[in-house]
């Protein structure tokens, strides 16, 4: 790449701002005008950047050979025939599977390893190109047919090689991608034949070719028709006598890097030996491949083709474990009932539990991911928060047990106290035995405040809002159109004087927010009707927030328990008791509360909620009357104990950290609930359950003794810590 200077520049001070992009420069002087040479693979910089250096006039770079393969996008959205669709190009993605398709009966085992270690795609040849003519060279058409049908079963893409014109339209038929071989790079009129099928296609090098004759190849399949070009490096031709080929980890990073292209690793090739397949997997990834392709058989010595170089079963697994990968779960297997019974999962390893949960929900794979790594991408973190250094992670537990409504439901809790999961999935399994939960909550509406001060008369400004209460509705709905078009807005107002004598007054507006927590919406509201207003009583505006006592947004449940489950007629006295004690004493109606709390936190945090506002709302309802109260209380019945509560929940099921963050999406997955009234129903029934645990446990034994055996284990971990004393 050159750059031609303006007539009148300095030489010296262009060079020195080009270094100063990173790149490597030479000056050409002598001529006019003088031209710098730029060597453009010392950095990326664009035109736009190096024209917007003072006396540069113009960018001269080679014509590429290759527009299409230089423009295409970097991702592409790999559609599955019966399965879920692929990104290829960001995260790691594994293709795997036999050298040949040997046999229906492998080819199934196959199918079946390669889903289980989190590969996406079945590879496998129905036809062998084979340098000896005694080799085997594949089954033919029939394999196709085994291929995609052991594809399919599990939930995998299919890849594979058309070797000559003559397989491409029984190839395309079966292929979510089309192999080109090593052996075919430049076969011109294959590659033709195969752009014009229109499928995306992994383009291997050939085992000679140089980078620019492996892109002008695939220039070839974009120019007939080919919508994008996986290329595929599979090692050329070294100097090393020991593996079969040299692979060229150069190569997979120009195109990565420089090329801005997709890449693919294929080691098994690259090495022809099974003990290097693996390290240099990874030292693809590393060098910028987001696809690792690899052979495997379930058993490499029987191996028709390639054996040595076929992983075994368990270093797939390995490899797939490596990257992180979760096990594939076809979307069309029929899903056992979702349950939220799970006996003994306390004495199953994280892992089974997570195996176990997975496929009783059918977890799609972001939320498989996520609950492998537990991780918090730091970009997204940095959106989120400000000054933002690390993330920070918590267990994630489920309740389990719980029935509400009649419908069960498995309930993600994030809390750091030990015991809050268990005594809440205890309790629930009680009630459940009594047929569950009830509980209902009303529409989801929020409560916008516009502080008045100073107003002259305030009784009479008071009465002319209130004449004009539809003025304020149509104000506050004309803030909020998207809110409305979905249903919602402001459905009410109210009007307090709060301090006549200096004119202090407040108005409410009522607004329902569907399924979102509304902080903004109110918040929206309130700023928007306040000058309105303002013009009709005078005074000045102060403050134009939500409350986070939301008195119209009210959840109810209540549940009853058999005496004998909660451990007999004495102890579900001592419950009542202990219930009416909280009725009549503040100091321990707030102890309660905090028990309660316990878990509709522990929920609110899995589920991105602002804890923050649910505790407020929580407690500023206990406090209501004369006395602060419990919030749940608990009486006898013939045959046991009904228990009831009541609180208002300010929580969302769309927007705030639902969609950023992807563990908070995972526990929606998990806890599947339609809408956020049925969520806070849900959460409600979680705080009643740990509001029974607690009682039940400081009526009986007290609560140290199962709370203690729970920190014991704790303190097992730290004790194992360095630095722990
Ligand atoms: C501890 O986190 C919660 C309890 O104190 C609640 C209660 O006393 O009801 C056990």
């Amino acid at each position: 790449m050159i750059v031609l200077l303006q007539p009148d520049a300095d030489v010296a001070a262009v060079s020195a701002a080009l270094q100063g992009l990173g790149l490597w420069t030479r000056p050409m002087v002598g001529g006019s005008p003088v031209v710098i040479e730029i060597e453009s693979h010392s950095a990326a910089v664009t035109e736009e950047q190096l024209l917007a250096v003072a006396g540069v006039a113009q960018v001269r770079s080679r014509v590429s050979p290759h527009p299409r393969v230089d423009a295409m996008a970097r991702t592409f959205e790999l559609p599955i025939a019966g399965g879920t669709a692929v990104t290829l190009g960001l995260d790691t993605v594994l293709i795997a599977g036999p050298c040949a398709v040997e046999s229906q009966e492998t080819i199934s085992q196959t199918a079946a390893l390669v889903a289980h270690a989190g590969g996406r795609l079945l590879r496998g040849g129905a036809f062998k190109p084979r340098t000896s003519p005694y080799s085997f060279a594949g089954s033919g058409i029939a394999a196709l047919r085994w291929l995609a049908d052991a594809a399919r079963q599990h939930g995998l893409g299919v890849v594979t090689e058309a070797m000559s014109e003559l397989h491409v339209d029984a190839v395309a038929e079966v292929a979510d991608m089309i192999q080109i071989g090593s052996r075919n790079m430049q076969n011109f009129a294959l590659l033709a034949a195969v752009g014009k099928k229109a499928k995306p296609v992994l383009l291997k090098r050939g085992r000679g070719a140089d980078t620019e004759e492996w892109l002008m190849a695939g220039e070839h399949l974009l120019a007939h028709g080919a919508p994008w070009v996986l290329f595929c490096e599979r090692g050329v031709a070294g100097l090393a006598g020991e593996t079969r080929n040299t692979l060229d980890l150069a190569a997979v990073a120009l195109l990565r890097h420089a090329h801005s292209l997709a890449v693919a690793v294929d080691p098994s090739h690259g090495t022809g030996r099974r003990d290097l397949v693996v390290p240099m997997a990874k030292a693809g990834v590393a060098a910028g491949a987001c696809v690792v392709l690899v052979e495997v058989h379930p058993e490499p010595a029987k191996a028709k083709s390639d054996g040595p170089q076929a992983l075994l079963p368990a270093q797939l697994k390995e490899l797939g474990d490596y990257f992180g990968l979760p096990p594939v779960v076809p979307a069309n297997t029929a899903l056992p009932p979702y349950t939220s019974r799970y006996p003994e999962f306390y004495k199953k390893s994280v892992p089974e539990r997570r195996q176990a949960v997975i496929a009783n929900l059918g977890l799609s794979l972001e939320a498989q991911k996520y609950l492998r790594s537990g991780q918090l991408d730091l970009a997204i973190a940095d959106k989120m928060s400000e000054n933002v250094i690390s993330t920070f992670a918590l267990p994630m537990g489920l309740g389990l047990n719980f029935r509400i409504n009649g419908r069960d439901y498995l309930v993600p809790m994030v809390v750091e106290e030990p015991s809050v999961v268990a005594a809440a999935s205890n309790a629930a399994r009680m009630v459940r035995l009594a047929g569950g939960f009830r509980g209902d909550a009303t529409a989801s509406v929020m409560t916008a405040q516009v502080q008045f001060d100073h107003v002259a008369n305030a009784a009479q400004a008071a009465q002319i809002i209130r004449n004009r209460s539809d003025e304020v509705m149509a104000a506050a709905n004309g803030a909020i159109p998207r809110m409305v078009a979905r249903g919602g807005g402001c459905i009410d107002i109210d009007v307090r004087v709060l301090t006549e004598d200096d004119g202090l007054m407040v108005l409410h507006l009522y607004v329902d927010v569907g399924d979102a927590m509304g902080a903004n919406v109110v918040d929206t509201v309130a700023e928007k009707v306040a000058p309105l207003v303002q013009t009709w009583i005078g005074g000045t505006v102060g403050l134009r927030i939500l409350s986070n006592l939301p008195m119209r947004r009210l959840v109810h449940v209540e549940c009853d328990v058999g005496a004998e489950v909660v451990g007999g007629a004495a102890l579900a006295d001592g419950i009542a008791r202990a219930s009416r004690f909280a009725q009549v004493d503040p100091f321990r109606a707030a102890t309660h509360n905090k028990g309660i709390l316990n878990g509709i936190d522990a929920v609110a945090v899995a589920l991105g909620q602002d804890w923050r506002a649910v505790e407020a709302g929580a407690h500023a309802y206990a406090g209501l009357g004369s006395d602060y109260r419990p919030l749940a209380t608990w009486t006898r019945t013939v045959t046991g104990l009904r228990g009831s509560m009541e609180l208002p929940l300010a929580i969302g099921t769309v927007g705030g950290s639902t969609q950023a963050h992807p563990g908070v999406r995972t526990a929606m997955e998990i806890v599947k609930v339609d809408s956020a009234r049925e969520l806070s129903v849900v959460m409600a029934a979680v705080g009643l359950a740990s509001n029974l645990a607690a009682l039940r446990a400081l009526a009986g034994e007290g609560i140290q003794h199962g709370h203690m055996k729970l920190h014991a284990r704790k303190s097992d971990v730290f004790e194992t810590q360095p630095g722990h004393k």
